[in-house]
């Protein structure tokens, strides 16, 4: 494990020694409205500022890539100029069918079609935003990991840090459950109440490959984006 890829999150680089290890993949959960998409969109931001490049596939409800860039504009992040210069890809749902030429519902179809995706770009960082809808037409829990642990390994064969969103589910961090475990780590966004207000922060659950931060921190978002506090105590 060489490297590291860098988030351009300057207190989340310092919990996690210099970012996510090189050519891992790497989960990020949280609440509705926790920053999951801001955090993901510095991420490919600071990659293009690095010269790497980037395929964002947005796969949830809103379902369009260029809502995106709407959200990017409230903040001071480049996201368009990083698209203007081929350094971040946007994908969304229908830009990938017509790609691929078959429709995207579940992790063995993205495991067929990676290839398709990655290969014009040569992408050094692949985000999705969100995996958490790619399991639900599988039977079970187990298939939802099988066919989850073949996308992993598919990405694998890669050279490239992968950062896949997920989301908070019932009491657990994670949609189905398993995306700790098939991970190479998990970083997990809060979003809770504490008197009349929501309190942000931000650990890092597992990150495999490095020494890490295991605190909670207090995190901001401000209209540079997301800034993490790696000082400061949340309990
Ligand atoms: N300029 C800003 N300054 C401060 N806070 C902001 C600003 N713009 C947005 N926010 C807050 O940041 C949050 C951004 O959340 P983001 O969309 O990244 O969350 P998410 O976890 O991806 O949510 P979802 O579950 O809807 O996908 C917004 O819900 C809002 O509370
Ligand atoms: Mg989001």
């Amino acid at each position: 494990m060489d490297g590291r890829a860098s988030t351009g999150i300057a207190g989340f680089d310092e919990m996690s020694k210099g970012g996510f290890p090189q050519n891992s993949v790497n989960f990020l959960t949280g609440d509705a409205g926790s920053g999951k998409t801001l955090f993901a969109m510095q991420f490919a931001v600071e990659g293009g500022r690095r010269g790497e490049t980037t395929v964002y596939l947005t796969v949830n409800d809103m379902a369009e890539s260029d809502t995106l860039v709407r959200v990017a504009e409230q903040y001071d992040i480049p996201l368009d100029e990083a698209v203007e210069k081929g350094l971040v890809n946007l994908y969304d749902y229908d830009a990938l069918k017509d790609r691929t030429g078959q429709g995207l519902v579940d992790f063995d179809d993205l495991t067929r079609s990676i290839d398709t995706l990655l290969a014009p770009t040569d992408a050094d960082r692949l985000i999705i935003d969100s995996v958490a809808g790619l399991g639900i037409a599988e039977d079970s829990i187990n298939d939802v990991r099988r066919s989850m642990l073949r996308f992993i390994r598919r990405l694998r064969e890669n050279d490239m840090t992968a950062l896949l969103v997920t989301e908070m589910w019932d009491d657990r961090l994670t949609r189905y459950g398993v995306e700790e475990h098939v991970g190479d780590s998990l970083v997990v966004l809060g979003f809770e109440q504490k008197e009349n207000q929501m309190d942000r922060s931000i650990h890092i659950r597992k990150m495999r490959f490095t020494d890490h931060d295991t605190s909670f921190r207090p995190i901001e978002i401000t209209d540079e984006g997301m800034v993490v506090h790696n000082e400061g105590q949340v309990f």
